[in-house]
């Protein structure tokens, strides 16, 4: 836990960073400065009470499990494949829209008894997979799913999909849409205990700007 008491939330580099940060502009969360703009990690806001840290999504479940930051914004296509007894998920967001969907080349992969999966989402491929009837053969890559196909190093992928570019642009459809996924508020269950009035205000102050 941070010593000076003051409260870390840690926020995803890439496209929710931003929708998040407009969410503070305006209130006295505000960020001072611009993390686009700089290499600095953990980063000042207007308030005293209040610093952000700014990660790969993927690691902000192990930040915030162990208490290093003590919420965190964070997709819930990352949170289905981390579980954690010690973080719980306080509110939806509602930025940061997509869905995890299943696509490859042909709709007749899903009649296929057994599918090499190229994904990144290893625990979620493999329970749909199962309830499809199919056995997995799950190709773990951490980007770039969606080459997998047509150079045949898979028969299919399960990935993000938002605007559907990236399929397209890849001669790929969208087979099977297996969840909707947005940005989720997670919060150190024992910082909801020490930092409870504060983690309070940051919450009203997010409602008021969604
Ligand atoms: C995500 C996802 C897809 C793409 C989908 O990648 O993995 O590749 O976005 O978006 P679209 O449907 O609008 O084309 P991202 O750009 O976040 O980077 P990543 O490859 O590092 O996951």
């Amino acid at each position: 836990m941070d010593k000076t008491g003051k409260l870390i939330l840690a926020l995803p580099k890439g496209r929710v960073l931003k929708k998040f940060c407009t969410l503070l502009q305006n209130t006295q969360f505000d960020l001072v400065e611009d993390p686009e703009n700089t290499r600095k990690i953990l980063l000042k806001t207007k308030s005293s009470d209040l610093q952000v840290l700014i990660l790969r999504g993927w690691d902000i479940p192990i930040f915030v499990s162990s208490g290093a930051a003590h919420l965190g914004v964070v997709g819930k296509d990352i949170l289905l494949e981390n579980n954690s007894e010690e973080f719980i998920e306080l509110m939806d967001l509602r930025i940061g829209k997509c869905r995890i969907s299943l696509a490859g080349q042909s709709k007749e992969v899903l009649k296929e008894p057994r599918l090499r999966v190229a994904t990144k989402y290893t625990k979620l491929a493999t329970e749909y997979l199962y309830s499809k009837e199919i056995q997995p053969d799950i190709i773990y890559l951490r980007g770039s799913q969606e080459i997998a196909p047509s150079l045949n190093l898979s028969d299919a992928i399960i990935d993000l999909v938002e605007t559907g570019r990236t399929l397209k642009q890849n001669s790929l459809m969208e087979i099977d849409v297996i969840r909707e996924i947005s940005s989720r508020l997670i919060a150190n269950k024992a910082a909801l205990k020490t930092k409870g009035d504060l983690i309070e205000e940051l919450k009203s102050v997010i409602l008021k700007s969604l």
